[in-house]
């Protein structure tokens, strides 16, 4: 049986006028217990249609954080108004919202196949707002005291599109001043429309995010490997994709030829090292 729970948005970050940051204090006060990666269905009446319309969205914040659940969220403007996001992007601070409890497989393995540790690095790939349950995993990792090698790669159309940058910034410069051994975290970002006027300030990687994988014309490594420093194999590196299905399909076509495996195709001993979730 479905249970509708209610709760408040108690805080809407604006990043502009089609993406936003928005906090729900449940209803009782605590969130439910969850695992980083998991998503809630929201749910608001349409007054066009007379009912209630429901859709999922990734938590970003970590398990550990009781108080709210953290979304990072895109009004669907084409090509034709989001029946759910179109309302939500009308709510204010202190508006009621309804939410079904968290559920979703897309969650961090922290053991192999065969029960031991899994200790290799974790490449975090995330489309736009694929980059919600990235934010969960790296918060709730630090927040165990994961020793492993994160990285995280945003790839967005614009620069004010980078959501979260700061709070990725001030992680990775936490590795940097705690050393690599106490918490181990990377973050790059790519900017899609390089051309653009509105990023001619951007300097790093250009192109969709999967181009971290791509060496560059008349390179041996990948940019990806320039930034870990080795040659990336299944044996030390595990891949978790979230946006688009093109940028999952992107990243597939890559690692697939160099003999990577999903957790859709498992190895007959069960092993895999990609993991992926997409919508759209
Ligand atoms: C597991 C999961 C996690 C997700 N996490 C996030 C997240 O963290 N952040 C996020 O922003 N989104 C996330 N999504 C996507 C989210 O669930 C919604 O699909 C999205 O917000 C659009 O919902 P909507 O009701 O506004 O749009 P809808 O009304 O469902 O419309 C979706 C698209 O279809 C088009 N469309 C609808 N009806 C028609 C029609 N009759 N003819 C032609 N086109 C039509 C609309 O124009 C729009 O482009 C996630 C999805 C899944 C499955
Ligand atoms: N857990 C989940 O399943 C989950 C969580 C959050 C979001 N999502 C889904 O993720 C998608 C991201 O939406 P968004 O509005 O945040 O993204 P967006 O801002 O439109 O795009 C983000 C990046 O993806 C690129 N991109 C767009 N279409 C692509 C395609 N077909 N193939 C490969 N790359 C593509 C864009 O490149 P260009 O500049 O070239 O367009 C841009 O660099 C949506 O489908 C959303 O529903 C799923």
């Amino acid at each position: 049986m479905v249970v509708e729970n209610k709760g408040i948005i108690s805080y809407i970050r604006i990043l502009k006028e089609d993406l936003e940051i928005l906090r729900i204090v449940p209803d009782g006060g605590t969130v439910p217990e969850f695992k980083a990666g998991q998503f809630v269905t929201l749910s608001l009446n349409n007054p066009d249609e007379g009912k209630l319309v429901r859709r999922a969205y990734s938590i970003a914040s970590p398990p550990e954080k009781k108080k709210y659940f953290e979304l990072l969220i895109r009004w669907v403007k084409k090509p034709l108004p989001g029946r759910l996001t179109t309302q939500l992007f009308n709510r204010k601070e202190g508006d009621e919202i309804g939410w079904l409890k968290p559920t979703g497989i897309f969650t961090v393995n922290e053991k192999m196949h065969d029960g031991s540790p899994d200790n290799r690095r974790l490449v975090l790939i995330g489309g736009g707002t694929g980059l919600a349950p990235f934010i969960s995993y790296s918060l709730h990792l630090k927040a165990i005291g994961s020793k492993r090698e994160i990285i995280v790669l945003h790839g967005a159309s614009y620069v004010d599109e980078l959501s979260y940058r700061e709070l990725l910034t001030e992680l990775e410069e936490e590795s940097l001043d705690k050393g690599q051994d106490k918490w181990n975290f990377k973050y790059r970002a790519s900017i899609s429309r390089p051309h653009e006027p509105f990023n001619r300030s951007w300097g790093g990687q250009k192109g969709r995010v999967e181009s971290f994988l791509r060496p560059e014309p008349g390179r041996d490594t990948s940019p990806l490997e320039e930034i870990v420093g080795e040659r990336i194999t299944p044996e030390n590196t595990s891949f978790y994709v979230c946006g688009w299905q093109g940028t999952v399909d992107g990243v597939l076509d890559f690692l697939k030829p160099k003999g990577f495996v999903d957790e859709r195709h498992k190895r007959k001993d069960g092993s895999y090292e990609i993991k992926f979730e997409s919508y759209g």
